[in-house]
């Protein structure tokens, strides 16, 4: 209640000496985007560089909560009731069909000439597409690796595994070897909502199976997608996982991790620069590398990412296209990646010399990131998503067996495509 009060204290001061809109003052843009772990108010600076080049305009960067189920929810109340408080806005990979499907984006096509689009990474270009039209700009792109204690499995003299059955082995021996009640051997985002999609679909994808078929038909519940799941569930059984794997999202296990508890996580790659930071525990002790994959098939990692795109009631847009012109940069994108860790949507950053230096996984990552599986790119996708996260659930929590799960999240599945044909 305090804390809202000052918000609208600030907020009117800030309108007030600002002048608001126009009326001689400068152009006031709202920028709406989750929290970015670790980013420490960098965001804050470039945004402030941005205003530098533009003395006509006032940039308020308001922070939404990092988990992107609570920031869908923020933005489809909001929109639906039409509101044009913020103009420029961070979307997951996942949301922009559904948006635009709703008339809430503006369209951004023919704004960057093919030339520049094409210097962009393919998957999330094409997850900003609707209809042949774009609607938004990728940001920052995310793919899931395999982070490890580079230091322990040196100890063991244990390899970095490739496949899943390799990790469970390597984690035992290590795990065996420290005999600390606290050290977890594997961990991913196994709370109920997206991270957990995005985790289980690894294991999926990494076993030869999948969500839908390429005519888009629901196959979640194949042979093969049965045993992904029900293998992430012998993990926990096998106290490979922990239990409280059942209730992490990103942040709790990069704590994790960062804590020294933990040999092996699944993560977005943001989690490295915090690793190497002055003062991390496990700072110089840990490394990336693509996802394990089952025997005879392939690692997957999961696209993930976020977008920029212009609130469609914006009353602002030519500033608000500005801004996303100025964060797509070149150099904005280095130095995001550089002091934020975020991952650039365009290629050419990433063979820049200073962030190889910094990141030596840079080369790898770009190839694991135009690999990397899209999660069905359909203005359906939440409905989609809020199947899977419940039946995922249920599995790992032991309330149904993976064959149960995955055959009810097929007929759910089903129906929900059906329905749209
Ligand atoms: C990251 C990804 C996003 C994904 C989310 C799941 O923010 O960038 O695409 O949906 O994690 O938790």
């Amino acid at each position: 209640m305090f804390r809202k009060l000052i918000y609208i204290v600030i907020s009117a001061l800030l309108l007030f000496s600002c002048g608001g809109n126009g009326d001689g003052g400068k152009t006031k843009l709202v920028f709406k985007v989750g929290k970015v772990a670790g980013q420490s108010g960098y965001l804050a600076q470039i945004v402030e560089e941005f205003e530098n080049e533009n003395p006509g305009v006032d940039v308020v960067l308001e922070i939404l909560p990092s988990i992107t189920d609570q920031q869908h929810q923020f933005y489809i109340t909001s929109l639906e009731g039409g509101s044009s408080d913020f103009d420029v806005f961070a979307l997951d990979v996942i949301w922009v069909p559904e948006f635009a499907l709703a008339g809430w984006l503006e369209s951004l096509e023919g704004k960057f000439t093919d030339e520049q689009l094409a210097n962009f990474l393919p998957g999330p270009l094409k997850a900003d597409t609707y209809n042949g039209e774009l609607y938004a700009v990728p940001w920052y792109v995310d793919g899931g690796v395999l982070y490890y204690r580079e230091d322990l499995l040196q100890k063991y003299n244990v390899k970095p595994p490739d496949t899943f059955a390799g990790l469970k082995q390597a984690a035992r021996k290590i795990m065996k070897g420290e005999d600390n009640s606290k050290l977890a051997g594997f961990i991913w985002q196994g709370k109920q909502y997206e991270g957990l999609v995005c985790s289980a679909l690894e294991f999926i994808e990494g076993n030869c199976a999948g969500i839908l078929d390429d005519g888009g038909n629901p196959v979640i519940n194949s042979e093969r997608a049965i045993e992904a799941l029900a293998f992430m569930k012998q993990l926990i059984d096998d106290g490979i996982a922990p239990e409280y794997v059942t209730t992490t999202d990103e942040e709790a296990t990069r704590h994790s991790f960062g804590n020294g508890n933990v040999i092996f996580m699944r993560n977005w790659p943001y989690a490295y620069n915090i690793f190497n930071t002055e003062g991390s525990k496990v700072k110089d002790k840990v490394a990336v590398k693509t996802m394990p994959h089952f025997e005879g098939c392939e690692s997957a990692s999961t696209l993930g990412g976020w977008q920029l795109g212009i609130n469609k009631f914006s009353k602002h847009k030519d500033w608000a296209w500005k801004f996303i012109e100025f964060m797509s940069r070149y150099e904005t994108q280095k130095k995001m990646a550089l002091n934020v860790g975020l991952k650039p949507s365009r290629k050419d950053v990433y063979s820049d010399e200073d962030l190889v230096k910094q990141q030596p996984f840079m080369a790898e990552l770009l190839n694991t990131l135009l690999q990397a599986v899209p999660r069905p790119v359909s203005p359906y996708y939440p409905q989609i998503s809020l199947v899977l996260q419940a039946k995922f659930s249920e599995v790992l929590s032991g309330s149904s067996s993976a064959e149960q799960a995955l055959n009810e999240a097929q007929t759910r599945l089903t129906e929900i495509i059906n329905r749209r044909k």
